[in-house]
């Protein structure tokens, strides 16, 4: 891919880039839609909006080079895989419980690629089930190999493969592994090679590094062939592509996309590539809703207490204490309203502004250890609505760590207020630690194009699965 014609390609696909639509033309869901949906479905809701799903998918497609395919890694969010799952080329799948959500919903075994460091023979066998069309497997290990050698044996079927490529942990294989075996089985009967696979991390903000990381696997790459003698036809890699969770996160995006495009198209390899994508593709669909449930003033610090938390609320580790999130208040009682929508510049949380103008602590006692109960602590009352306070958000988890965020400018906080908290498409819904405290998993509701409302989960008491069985 290099030589005058390639770089005819890079312009072209740094333009196509550069003039991509935008990631969030509607600028995402109104205060008034938000708070109809909380206030007809409760909260602590999860709401994805599907029309902000195709426009990202498209975005991201017209930012990289034509001809790149997209995997979907459904870990990030498995709600909306019916969506989005016609939207990419394919679905990484790493557990039974993300097979048989593919099988539920429908999506073509022949589009999986089942993946992940333990693969069991039944989720294997059954996604190699459908002759016509078997789903792509990765090889992690000598073992993983073996037993898909055996199941294309017993099926009578040619599986193909992606050996994943370690990026020195516990995934994959080592470099020299991955040629013995591609030695091994390039003529094998049952197996075809199909690619390599490689991951190394998510939110990846440095262009400079993805693209040495790149150059780095198109120089593997060329090896295989080298020393090998095999050519693979795809490269499937996972890029970590970001997200901008937090004001300090704030990054380029789309010249992030055009350097990473220019590197795949620099590469000598001239096969299919395919990224693979969870965080970037459905973070910016979904909206967290939590309601406050009670306020109170502690030492001089506003507490603001949701009836949600961090189980429910993942963004990046366990970083929501240190940094603010994008989040925004709605009042309740004017759903849907023209006008119903708060004055965002006097409200919303103002990231990045210096707090100088919000009122710090809310009485006289503030920082004063002795100072236990002071005589008065009115300040939560007195505060106007047009000025800005700070609020430490706390979820119900009945732990310090329960935080969503820490003196996070806000005004007029009253308790049944809904806060909304953008991005929450990705790994909240699922990687969350759900089951602590046995509260009750969130409602999800789906917005379809036409922009209504789909229940897709219904709220779901965890009590029972942290009940002893003999007690049920
Ligand atoms: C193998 C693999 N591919 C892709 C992804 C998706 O990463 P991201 O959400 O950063 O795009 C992951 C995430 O853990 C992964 O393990």
């Amino acid at each position: 891919m290099t030589g005058p014609s390639a770089l005819v390609k890079v312009e072209q696909a740094s333009r196509a880039a550069m003039n991509a639509p935008s990631a969030r033309p509607t600028a995402g869901l109104s205060d008034g839609v938000l708070g109809d949906v909380a206030q007809r479905f409760g909260t602590p809701l999860y709401v994805f909006d599907e029309r902000a799903l195709a426009e990202r998918t498209a975005f991201l497609r017209a930012s990289l080079p034509q001809g790149v395919g997209l995997c979907y890694a459904m870990k990030a969010n498995t709600f909306v895989l019916p969506q989005l799952s016609p939207l990419v080329d394919r679905v990484e799948v790493c557990s039974p419980g993300e097979y048989r959500i593919c099988r539920t919903v429908g999506v073509p075994q022949g589009r999986l690629v089942i993946s992940g460091v333990h693969k069991d023979e039944a989720t294997v066998a059954a996604a190699l089930a459908d002759a016509a069309q078997p789903a792509t497997v990765t090889i992690e290990s000598e073992a993983q190999m073996r037993l898909v050698d055996q199941l294309a044996q017993r099926f009578g079927l040619r599986v193909p493969v992606l050996l994943r490529l370690t990026s020195a942990n516990q995934f994959g294989l080592d470099a020299c592994k991955v040629r013995e075996l591609a030695g091994r089985y390039l003529r094998a009967t049952h197996i075809e090679l199909r690619g390599v696979q490689y991951f190394s991390g998510t939110q990846k903000t440095s262009a400079k590094r993805i693209g040495r990381e790149i150059e780095k696997l198109d120089r593997f790459l060329a090896s295989l062939e080298q020393e090998c003698g095999w050519r693979a036809p795809e490269f499937e890699y996972g890029p970590g592509l970001p997200v901008a969770y937090f004001e300090a996160d704030a990054f380029d995006e789309r010249s992030l996309l055009v350097q990473i495009g220019r590197h795949l198209q620099e590469m000598s390899f001239t096969g299919d590539i395919v990224l693979e994508v969870g965080r970037s593709l459905v973070a910016s669909c979904g909206t967290y809703l939590t309601s406050v449930v009670d306020t109170k003033c502690n030492r001089g610090q506003r507490y603001a207490i949701v009836d949600g938390g961090t189980h429910q609320l993942v963004y990046f580790g366990q970083s929501m204490a240190m940094r603010q999130p994008s989040c925004r208040l709605l009042r309740p009682g004017t759903p849907g309203e023209a006008g119903a929508d708060r004055d965002h510049a006097a409200c919303e949380r103002v990231a990045g502004s210096p707090a100088a103008d919000a009122r710090t602590t809310c009485d006289h006692a503030a920082g004063d250890p002795a100072a236990d109960t002071p005589a008065t602590c009115d300040g939560l009352a007195s505060a106007p609505d047009s000025e800005r306070e700070l609020w430490n958000v706390f979820g119900s988890l009945c732990t310090v760590n329960d935080v969503l965020a820490k003196q996070m400018p806000l005004c007029g906080l009253r308790e049944q207020d809904v806060l909304a908290f953008s991005n929450a498409g990705a790994y909240c819904a699922t990687e969350g630690i759900a089951l602590f405290l046995s509260r009750d998993l969130p409602r999800v509701v789906v917005l379809d194009r036409a922009g209504e409302p789909h229940v897709v989960r219904d709220a779901l008491r965890t009590d029972p699965l942290n009940t002893p069985s003999s007690f049920r």
